[in-house]
């Protein structure tokens, strides 16, 4: 994370310091750098630029309007996963054609929403939902164009939430219910296969799960020419992983090996990222209310919670966490804990840092990927503001929820008013 540098024992995010953008902006605030995010995107870019690849970010992990619109400027497509996501990607300038829509739970209406627009594709995970895509798009006169998602069953050493093409889990059509699909599209006129997609999980650091992967795809491209079905893509997923406290990052030159000279004649490679495009562009400043000794542990008490960062508590997720200034001083070992009532509301367990007290500014680091875009209003919390940096400035691109946001769509009946 470049982007983040102490000058003269102070946090700088690009050039401006982290205690500016606090007074500026308050905390708890999302800060997120559109340096980083290039960085980022050149990396994937040089790796895969000898290839038919094509980069589709994975929305889920940080769907905010400005960097939404920073990808797509970049000339990247977009994966969505709900009709709130393809909205998103459609305002924000991504084509219909640089747009692919999974998940295991798509409705009628946004299977319409995704036909209506002219998406590239509709990724199925089931046969019922085959079956319902088709339905939609006879009775609007169109074909659609389906993926077939395959649950690869192969088991990644990653945390178990985040291990979703792991053989039992809700996602994508098991292999041997292949044959059945393919025999339904080529007997409904009303949907055409444009692709197969896997998607191994999340922070997947070896890239012999995607060899083995890649070689599944690769049968099941056959297997559609063979059934005289004619795919474009083969997706082979996001879930690159970031190295959040040490290690190395995601090999994407393996990757791009085991791709190179292997990909058929007439097919596109399409990769999913989210986590690693967003997460290193991304931080959450936070402030010290209280420092407190219990049990013979030292707890910092900040101003952000579970409910504007869930990893910590959702994952076990280690994060690494700045002092924006260095007070001088023997480190401590301390746990960060936020103010929701919950004992899984702590953010960073044993970690040594420089003293701090009450004010003090915290950075929680690698935070841009499935940062705000879990949090909540638990505990009646509003959300917290995001800001980008961009060009040398520090734009808000969230306001930060008020109070009044927290009952916005609320009715309360007449008898019970007043
Ligand atoms: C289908 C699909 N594609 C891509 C991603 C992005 O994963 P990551 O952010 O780990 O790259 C996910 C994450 O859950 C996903 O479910």
């Amino acid at each position: 994370m470049a982007w983040v540098t102490y000058r003269e024992g102070a946090a700088y995010g690009e050039e401006i310091s982290f205690h500016e953008l606090a007074a500026r902006f308050g905390t708890p605030t999302y800060i997120y750098s559109a340096q980083q995010v290039q960085e980022s995107l050149g990396l994937l870019g040089r790796a895969f630029a000898d290839l038919p690849v094509q980069v589709f970010y994975a929305v889920k992990a940080n769907a905010n309007g400005a960097l939404l619109r920073l990808l797509r400027r970049a000339g990247i497509g977009a994966e969505v996963v709900s009709g709130g996501e393809l909205v998103r990607a459609r305002k924000a300038g991504f084509p219909p054609h640089q747009i692919v829509f999974t998940g295991v739970g798509k409705t009628s209406q946004e299977i319409g929403l995704a036909l209506e627009q002219g998406i590239r594709a509709l990724i199925v995970e089931s046969l019922p939902e085959l079956g319902e895509v088709a339905r939609v798009a006879r009775n609007r006169g169109v074909q659609a164009p389906v993926g077939l998602r395959v649950n690869p069953a192969l088991d990644p050493n990653t945390h178990p939430h985040l291990a979703t093409g792991k053989g039992g889990s809700k996602f994508g059509l098991e292999l041997s219910q292949v044959e059945q699909a393919l025999a339904y599209i080529r007997s409904d006129s009303s949907v055409s296969l444009v692709g197969f997609h896997l998607h191994l999980g999340s922070q997947i650091e070896q890239v012999a799960l995607y060899r083995v992967a890649w070689e599944l795809l690769l049968d099941l491209w056959q297997l559609a020419q063979r059934r005289e079905l004619n795919p474009q893509f083969l997706d082979l997923g996001g879930g690159f992983a970031v190295p959040y406290l040490a290690g190395s990052p995601f090999p994407l030159e393996e990757l791009a090996a085991l791709l190179r000279g292997r990909v058929p004649e007439g097919c596109v490679v399409l990769v999913e990222p989210g986590r690693f495009i967003v997460a290193e562009a991304g931080v959450l400043l936070t402030r010290v209310l209280y420092v407190k000794e219990v049990h013979g542990r030292t707890l910092v008490v900040v101003d952000a919670g579970m409910n504007d960062f869930l990893r910590p508590a959702l994952y076990g997720a280690r994060h690494p966490i700045w002092p924006v200034k260095r007070r001088p001083g023997s480190p401590r070992r301390v746990d960060l804990v936020g103010p929701v009532c919950e004992n899984a509301d702590l953010l960073a367990q044993e970690v040594e840092l420089p003293p701090l007290v009450s004010g003090d500014l915290l950075v929680v680091g690698k935070a841009g990927a499935y940062g705000f875009a879990m949090s909540s209003q638990y505990n009646s919390r509003p959300r917290p503001a995001e800001v980008l940096l961009l060009e040398g400035e520090a734009y808000l691109v969230r306001e930060r929820e008020t109070v009044t946001d927290l009952w916005h769509k609320e009715e309360v009946p007449p008898c019970l008013a007043g």
